[in-house]
């Protein structure tokens, strides 16, 4: 038997411990080793890695790519996409979709595991195609929540959607970390009835429940596990990739890897995790388990986002009446995955809520969009009244949002001019314009300063 291992401390680890703040500096020297390993894939762009890379590290996430993919020689890369939303919080045009996923495949990535927040498959059909397009494998993602209305059998039509899109595997997304061993056992044994493909299942450490879960997902017939070297592990992260490896080898699961390059990996990134525990950027906090995530069905990071907006509103004590409020909200909304970018839409509209001491009295603007249906389809039915605060007598948007957005590209290249280097640079001007505007402006600078130097070198 078979389990394929995806390392993930490039993404999503460091993403959920410490905010996506680790340069390529940090890690680049581990990459021959990494490769060496035998991971199916490593995980190491998309989510948040392209906003962090722009934004806080001053680097250029197209080539840290390159980078990266220059040091594997065996093995796939894979990046995290949010459908419609690639890498932002908004819906973008088709022609920006199809462009950048053509060019996230040409610059290094294999595999792309492509999600949407409200599992309306049409915000990842053009990402799909376009990943087809371009030679890579796509993954489409399944995200994971508990509801009323969500059930085995709504997850079983979105693999089969998925399946007939051309996907060429599945992923089940669980990025709260509260499906429990046996709903994973259910889930996976009922997908791989569903469908032809291969199965993984990506989950995390929050709750406790991630080393079972993915026992169980191991037992249920999954094709592969996301899981962190061990000291980018636990917590709001994956579980730990040698001891999953240790415990499934022993159970007769042939995980492709070499336990003694594991360690040589792990011993790598240790100081690494000591730098940034010892600077406040990984704080111990997020290692914790937090079974409270598996009452109050709110991630465990947004529920940390949660405790810092009402201390900062001098609120704390509110704290229990907008864990209450929360799942209401969620219900009134049709019950969408707690997942970026619903989850902080779901968490403010529910903190408003309290600290007006009225229901609704002020509704956030993106909730309005998304009531609008400029996010795609709740999976649910939205409150009618709340629906008609917002639209009015005005119809809800029930077609594919994406058609109505113009296309951006070439009017993005005309506004940037000669501050773009390459289609690439125009591409990260419109996934985040204020950040990648900051960034061509500070490799300006560098570029003249060097330049400088090296003429009064030749003087
Ligand atoms: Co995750």
């Amino acid at each position: 038997m078979k389990m394929n291992i995806t390392e993930t401390v490039l993404r999503d680890a460091q993403q959920s411990l410490m905010a996506t703040r680790m340069p390529l500096s940090d890690f680049e020297d581990a990459l021959d080793k990494m490769d060496a390993a035998g991971y199916y894939s490593i995980e190491c762009w998309g989510g948040a890695t392209f906003d962090s890379c722009l934004r806080y590290l001053d680097e250029d996430p197209w080539e840290r790519l390159r980078t990266i993919k220059k040091h594997m020689k065996h093995t796939k890369l894979q990046m995290l996409l949010r459908g419609q939303n690639i890498l932002g919080y908004r819906h973008y045009s088709d022609d920006t979709v199809r462009r950048f996923v053509k060019a996230a495949v040409e610059n290094g990535i294999d595999i792309i595991r492509i999600f949407d927040a409200l599992n309306d498959v049409r915000n990842i059909k053009t990402a799909v195609e376009a990943c087809l397009a371009a030679g890579g494998h796509a993954q489409g993602a399944i995200c994971y929540t508990l509801s009323p209305i969500h059930n085995l059998e709504m997850y079983v039509g979105l693999a089969r959607e998925m399946e007939t899109m051309g996907c060429q595997s599945i992923c089940i997304k669980d990025m709260a970390g509260i499906m429990s061993p046996q709903e994973c056992f259910d889930l996976v044994s009922a997908l791989r009835k569903a469908v032809k493909l291969p199965i993984f299942v990506h989950t995390h450490a929050t709750t406790g429940l991630g080393n079972m879960t993915y026992l169980k997902a191991a037992e249920a017939g999954a094709a592969g596990i996301d899981t962190a070297t061990s000291c980018f592990s636990g917590g709001t992260s994956q579980p730990a990739t040698e001891s999953m490896v240790y415990a499934l080898t022993q159970m007769g699961y042939d995980c492709g890897v070499k336990y003694d390059v594991l360690k040589q990996v792990n011993d790598f990134f240790l100081p690494v995790q000591k730098k940034f525990a010892a600077n406040g950027t990984f704080d111990p906090y997020v290692l914790s388990t937090k079974a409270d995530a598996l009452t109050y069905q709110i991630p465990g990071g947004m529920l940390s986002n949660l405790v810092a907006q009402l201390k900062a509103q001098n609120a704390i004590d509110r704290l229990d009446e907008v864990l209450a409020e929360t799942p209401r909200v969620r219900r009134d909304l049709g019950y969408p995955p707690l997942v970026t970018p619903m989850s902080q839409m779901v968490g403010v509209q529910a903190t408003v809520n309290v600290l007006l001491g009225e229901r609704y009295k002020n509704i956030g603007k993106e909730v309005k969009s998304y009531i609008k249906g400029e996010y795609g389809k709740a999976p649910g039915e939205i409150d009618p009244a709340l629906a008609k605060k917002v639209l009015g007598d005005a119809p809800m948007f029930t077609g594919r949002y994406a058609e109505s957005i113009e296309p951006e590209f070439e009017a993005a290249k005309a506004e940037l001019g000669d501050r773009a280097q390459s289609d690439l640079d125009v591409l990260s001007y419109i996934a985040f314009p204020q950040q990648a505007e900051q960034f061509f402006e500070k490799r300006e600078l560098k570029r003249a300063l060097v330049a400088s130097y090296s003429i009064e070198e030749v003087k």
